[in-house]
């Protein structure tokens, strides 16, 4: 594998990004999204990810942009304000390779800077995201409930898995 690096996201990334997640979109449960996201659904995502003082990095193989990920607001309420959610996508080809485990420790690593407590992972209880499981699980989250049916997508209910890292006890 060549040199990974990450840096924050801009405008121009856009694109790579659309082209990688709507592909999970629209082949698989790993998102419960349903339609394609359009440039202003991810500009939107990245303008409110910067509101919030959180980090949005891109991951670049060989210079090439190869996945990204972002914290966000887990709930909306106040009290909650310490407590992210974690995103992570890699373009399909270049996973298996390490790059999302280098990727998730580099959002924990800038989420600590940024006064992040607790970090959580909603992951699809489905096939699909058993790789996006294990890479959490490898990476000291701790699977902390589930709950059924809560979604559907290619006509199956599906579940979700929720997962917790604290970094303020690490
Ligand atoms: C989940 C994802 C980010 C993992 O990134 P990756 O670069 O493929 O994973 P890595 O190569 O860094 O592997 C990290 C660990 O995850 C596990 N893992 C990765 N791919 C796996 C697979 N296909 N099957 C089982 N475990 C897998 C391994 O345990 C690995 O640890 P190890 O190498 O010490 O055994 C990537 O596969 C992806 O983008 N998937 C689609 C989108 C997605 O599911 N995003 C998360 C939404 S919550």
């Amino acid at each position: 594998m060549g040199s990974v690096e990450f840096r924050p996201v801009t405008d121009g990334d856009v694109p790579a990004m659309l082209d990688i997640y709507n592909h999970y979109i629209q082949t698989s449960t790993v998102t419960f999204d349903l339609d394609p996201w359009s440039a202003e659904d991810m500009n939107h995502k990245i303008e409110t990810v910067a509101e919030l003082g959180m980090p949005f990095i891109v991951a670049e193989l060989d210079g090439n942009l190869v996945g990204y990920g972002y914290l966000s607001t887990w709930r909306e309420k106040c009290a909650y304000e310490t407590t992210m959610e974690n995103t992570l996508y890699l373009r399909d080809s270049a996973r298996g390779a390490g790059i999302g485990r280098l990727l998730l420790d580099e959002l924990m690593r800038l989420g600590r800077e940024a006064g992040v407590r607790e970090v959580i992972a909603v992951i699809a209880n489905t096939a699909d995201a058993a790789p996006s499981i294990r890479l959490h699980e490898k990476a000291g989250f701790i699977r902390v409930g589930e709950m059924d049916r809560v979604g559907r997508k290619f006509d199956e209910w599906i579940g979700v898995v929720m997962m917790q890292r604290s970094l303020a006890h690490e």
